[in-house]
């Protein structure tokens, strides 16, 4: 008989704080989600027990006080939240997106400066690429400028649907720095909570995520010394695009944490309710539709695992393969939620129970971090190329 391969050390690391997350979401997480949804509050409780539990700082590597843990890691602890409430995955997947600019794009000194304190949750961490003209668009509709003044940059414009804006101690800022340059005319900046002219605008009523606010932040004369520069002069779009190819495989982890906990809630549904004389699962039209959940969950799971592996080696298609993620979990998450609510019926609809409020939640993973459709644009420029504008 053949031999098992002995598991690897970090397979043994991964599975223990897999293991670990599992209880903790068990006893803290999922008893508050259901509170933390209809009081749309952000649950700082929920942020300081991730912060204690060093869940903050995954990916982020030993030297920068991180737990140097792969990528791989990091998504399937954001499912395993997700699973159980989607706004306490944000804090985890939005404090990962908030610190990328500076991992990938900084120099020593600012990353010496700000990953040890985003790792250890003591600065909770936003990334602000966002416009009210400029979402799908990122780059030809931006109008947020910032403009060198001696030592100092001088930022004027306003972002929005900035995710943990409000919450957030330091926001990676994409702003234009030459309007003639294009694409090399756009810069990231570290702006620190607190300085004259950040301010904190609007926030969003929303249908889900509601545990997350997600407001306007407004930049008016705001004044940041140039060593808050992220990269070069002119890297900045760049730089948002390739945090983007490491960030959606975390809100892919995400969607598929919200299908996967409201595929286990309909099958234990469907197991014990009643009717025509035997629990409804029995029945072929739940039963099929149970097996076509199960089947698109466990098709994501492997498409993200595979995306993540691929963030962690540094592969040359990173980007392709995180959009595939990204573009099949939420599309999974949303039909499998929707599905979710059909299988409970008219209990499905009632907020008595969690599975309405994983449809909700599940929606906003088909349009942030990049619409569906700029996934399938992302995707098909893979294939195609980009082609030239007539
Ligand atoms: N890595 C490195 N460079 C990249 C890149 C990548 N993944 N993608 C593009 N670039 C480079 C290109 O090579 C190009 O460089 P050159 O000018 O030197 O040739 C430059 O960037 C411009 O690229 P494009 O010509 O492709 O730009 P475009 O304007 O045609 O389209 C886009 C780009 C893919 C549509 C992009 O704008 C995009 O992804 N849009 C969606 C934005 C988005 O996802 N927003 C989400 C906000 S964050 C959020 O939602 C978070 C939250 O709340 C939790």
């Amino acid at each position: 008989m053949a031999m098992a391969p002995p598991q690897s050390h970090a397979n043994d690391e991964e599975e223990m704080m897999l293991a670990a997350v599992r209880e903790l979401v068990a006893e803290k997480v999922a008893p508050r989600a259901a509170a933390i949804d209809e009081s749309g509050e952000f649950p700082t409780d929920i942020k300081d027990l991730f912060a204690q539990n060093d869940l903050l700082g995954i990916p982020i590597p030993e030297e920068y006080g991180g737990l140097g843990g792969t990528f791989v890691t990091y998504v399937k602890v954001v499912e395993e939240i997700a699973k159980a409430c989607a706004s306490s995955s944000l804090i985890v997947a939005v404090q990962e997106l908030g610190m990328l600019p500076i991992l990938i794009g900084g120099n020593e000194e600012i990353k010496k400066r700000f990953l040890p304190r985003i790792a250890s949750g003591e600065l909770i961490a936003a990334y602000a690429l966002t416009e009210a003209s400029s979402g799908s668009d990122a780059l030809g509709s931006m109008r947020t400028r910032a403009e060198r003044r001696g030592e100092n940059y001088v930022l004027n414009g306003q972002k929005i649907w900035i995710t943990n804006g409000s919450v957030a101690d330091v926001v990676c800022v994409f702003a234009v720095t030459d309007p003639a340059a294009g694409s090399r005319g756009v810069s990231a900046f570290v702006v620190e909570k607190g300085t004259p002219g950040f301010i904190v605008g609007t926030k969003e009523k929303k249908m889900g995520i509601r545990g997350s606010p997600t407001v306007e932040l407004v930049f008016d004369d705001c004044e940041i010394p140039a060593a808050n520069r992220i990269g070069e002069e002119g890297e900045g779009f760049k730089i948002a695009m390739k945090v983007l190819d490491k960030s959606r495989p975390g809100i892919a982890a995400q969607a598929l944490g919200i299908a996967s906990g409201a595929l286990d809630y309909a099958v234990n549904y469907a197991k014990e309710r009643v009717a025509f004389g035997k629990p409804i699962g029995q029945h072929q039209g739940i039963g099929f539709m149970l097996a076509d959940m199960k089947t698109e969950v466990e098709a994501a799971r492997l498409l993200l695992y595979e995306a993540a592996r691929k963030c962690d080696e540094g592969a040359p298609d990173v980007t392709l393969w995180a959009a595939l993620a990204k573009l099949k979990c939420g599309d999974v998450a949303m039909s499998v939620t929707t599905d979710a609510v059909q299988v409970l019926g008219g209990f499905g609809y009632s907020t008595d129970y969690p599975v309405e409020r994983m449809m909700r939640d599940a929606k906003i993973t088909q349009i942030y971090e990049g619409t569906q459709q700029i996934q399938r644009l992302v995707i098909a420029r893979n294939l195609v190329g980009k082609g030239k504008p007539s």
